[in-house]
């Protein structure tokens, strides 16, 4: 606990009030809830008249991948009109201080696979697009008035659950990404992991990852809402460890900590993966004072925890 005072604006299209609760059970502080789209502007003027906020902490938008492929307008909608109406009712309210939610993809692809903050921008899908043009839009919007503070965090791949077990992964469906496809099948969900390729010039052929405890993200974005920076200041971060697990390692790492069997499947290659990239996160380590403290083994642990005790989410 940080000790902020904490309002939370969602649509919900991705998500339902239940964690909100859980949070309150937790922390023994009410969250201040209302649902609403960001692009409704009159709807969060009336927000911003309510409330009254030292800083925002962007998180809300789209994020997968193939959606974005199949879903371009919608994805560019969603999460461009969503930022730009949010920085113009925060300026009205002269709130100045952002935190914004950015994304490893913004990479792309690039000659090394140790990803480091001054490596321009080389997104490969629309999803890594919206983060990139998010991100310029930003930059933008310092250069234009110095008396904005902007952070955008660049998320490696966030797993794990609070410790607690209480609040954790609920995808809609079947899960896109690695970590809650793995807590579904050792928990019974799901019958088998489909591994994407095993033919990957990596230490044992999978794709490798910089995995990232959920814990250790959000303590990321509570470094940078304290963090001093220069008025007018445009700042980018890597949230990594700055090592790479390959998608076996994860799964053992999972059996190990559940106690369960992880039966897979290799699969050919997933269109648009690359074979390993990881954070430099030495910018965040020395100018945020932040680093990550938790392993795999304690984001499986934690994961597990949430898994089993609730097997169908926030629905069980
Ligand atoms: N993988 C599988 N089987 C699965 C799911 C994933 O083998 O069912 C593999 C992937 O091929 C990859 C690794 O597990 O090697 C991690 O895949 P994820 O889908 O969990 O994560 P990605 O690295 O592909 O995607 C993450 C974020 C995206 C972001 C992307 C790029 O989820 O939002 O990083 O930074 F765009």
């Amino acid at each position: 606990m940080s000790g902020y005072s904490v309002v939370v604006a969602d649509n919900l299209c991705n998500s339902s009030v239940e964690p909100l609760r859980r949070i309150e059970k937790l922390t023994g502080q009410p969250v201040t809830f209302y649902n609403i789209d960001l692009r409704d502007e009159p709807a969060l003027e009336n927000v911003f008249a309510q409330e009254n906020f030292d800083g925002v902490i962007h998180f809300a938008g789209l994020k997968a991948v193939g959606d974005s492929v199949t879903n371009p307008l919608g994805y560019y909608d969603n999460n461009l009109l969503s930022t730009i109406v949010l920085c113009r009712v925060m300026a009205r309210h002269n709130v100045k201080q952002l935190v914004f939610s950015s994304s490893a993809t913004v990479y792309g692809i690039q000659a090394s696979p140790k990803y480091v903050e001054t490596m321009a921008m080389a997104p490969v899908n629309p999803y890594g697009h919206t983060k990139a043009m998010i991100e310029q839009i930003l930059a933008d919007l310092c250069m234009s008035d110095p008396t904005w503070r902007i952070t955008a965090l660049r998320y490696f791949n966030p797993i794990g659950a609070h410790p607690s077990g209480l609040i954790g992964e609920d995808p809609n469906g079947i899960p896109n990404n690695l970590f809650p496809f793995v807590m579904q099948v050792a928990v019974g969900k799901r019958p088998e992991l489909i591994v994407f390729g095993n033919d990957y010039d990596t230490v044992d052929g999978t794709g490798v990852r910089d995995y990232i405890h959920v814990v250790d993200l959000a303590l990321g974005h509570i470094a940078a809402l304290e963090h001093d920076p220069e008025p007018g200041s445009y700042a980018t971060y890597n949230l990594g460890s700055g090592s790479g697990s390959s998608v076996f390692e994860v799964v053992d790492a999972f059996k190990t900590a559940s106690g369960r069997d992880i039966p897979y499947k290799v699969a050919p290659r997933r269109s648009g993966d690359l074979a390993i990239y990881y954070a430099d996160p030495s910018k965040a380590n020395r100018l945020l004072n932040w680093k990550t403290a938790k392993t795999l083994a304690d984001a499986c642990a934690d994961g597990w925890k949430w898994q089993s005790q609730n097997p169908n989410g926030y629905a069980s």
